[in-house]
């Protein structure tokens, strides 16, 4: 299990300019994010999502997150989530583990 703490801190800086988690939050550049895990990408309501994503269909859990997030354009090519990846594999767990507790 990652680190909470970590994870949190890690979303505020690398995500937190594209995406909100609170419920019922508003999109901005990217969909709000609470209770994403055990979504199926792409059906956030009220949100634009490319045609890749809504096309990929799978459920978001710990490893679909972290091979998203790891290379977001090799995992879904033609995403607009303009975003390099997080490299470390931890910080990617501890991300995890902050999106699990968005519920
Ligand atoms: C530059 C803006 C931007 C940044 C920074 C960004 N995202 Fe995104 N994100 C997006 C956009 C835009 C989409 C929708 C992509 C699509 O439709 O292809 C998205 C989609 C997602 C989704 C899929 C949502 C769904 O409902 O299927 C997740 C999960 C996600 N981002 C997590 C993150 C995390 C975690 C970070 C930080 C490590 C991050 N994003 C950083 C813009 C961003």
């Amino acid at each position: 299990m990652g680190d909470v703490t970590n994870g949190k801190k890690l979303f505020m800086k690398l995500c937190v300019s594209c995406h909100t988690t609170e419920k019922d939050g508003k999109h901005k550049i990217g969909p709000n994010l609470h209770g994403i895990m055990g979504k199926t990408c792409g059906t956030i309501p009220g949100f634009n999502f490319t045609e890749t994503m809504k096309e990929k269909a799978i459920i978001w859990d710990e490893k679909t997150l972290n091979d998203y997030l790891e290379f977001p354009h090799k995992f879904l090519p033609g995403t607009t989530m303009a975003f390099y990846g997080v490299k470390k594999a931890k910080d990617r767990r501890d991300l995890i583990a902050f999106l699990t507790t968005l519920k």
